[in-house]
């Protein structure tokens, strides 16, 4: 059996997340995704989720590409995750591209897939931030 990992914070989980999971799982047969922690994304990744570790594992895992969720809390757990998992192929986006050669390099194999166009977890946040809420019961 191939196995494959991939690591992400998933946030507002959007069609660019969807895509990046399917085409992982289509690299072997079994996909863990490690998603990032509440603590790890703020301080480490500087960013501030919308929804709670709990809730983005919860979606991440009722994806049909996904066998296995477990937290990403450190940027160096990925050499321990690939042995503890017996992991073939560490996947992300190509916005990591080379990132991850020299500390995985050896130890599986290391793809970056290109993202999908024009849709961001970021992007998501910009645009809402600029849309005003409608008003409770508004049916406008
Ligand atoms: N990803 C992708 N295509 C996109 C957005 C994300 O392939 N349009 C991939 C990333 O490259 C990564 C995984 O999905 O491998 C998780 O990405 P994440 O950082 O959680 O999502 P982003 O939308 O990039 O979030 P942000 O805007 O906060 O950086």
């Amino acid at each position: 059996m191939k196995k494959v990992i991939t690591y992400g914070t998933f946030d507002l989980f959007h069609w660019g997340h969807l895509e990046m999971l399917r085409r992982a799982r289509e690299l072997g047969d079994h996909l863990t995704v490690a998603v990032s922690t509440d603590d790890f994304t703020e301080q480490d990744k500087h960013k501030q989720c919308a929804c709670s570790y709990a809730e983005r594992a919860a979606i991440v895992g009722a994806i049909r590409y996904v066998d296995c969720v477990i937290p990403e809390a450190k940027w160096e757990q990925k050499p321990n995750d690939v042995r503890e998992h017996n992991i073939d192929i560490f996947v992300i986006g190509d916005d990591w591209e080379g990132t991850f050669d020299e500390l995985l390099g050896g130890l599986c194999q290391v793809v970056y897939l290109p993202r999908t166009p024009d849709i961001s977890t970021s992007g998501i946040k910009h645009s809402l931030s600029r849309t005003p809420a409608p008003a409770p019961h508004s049916t406008t």
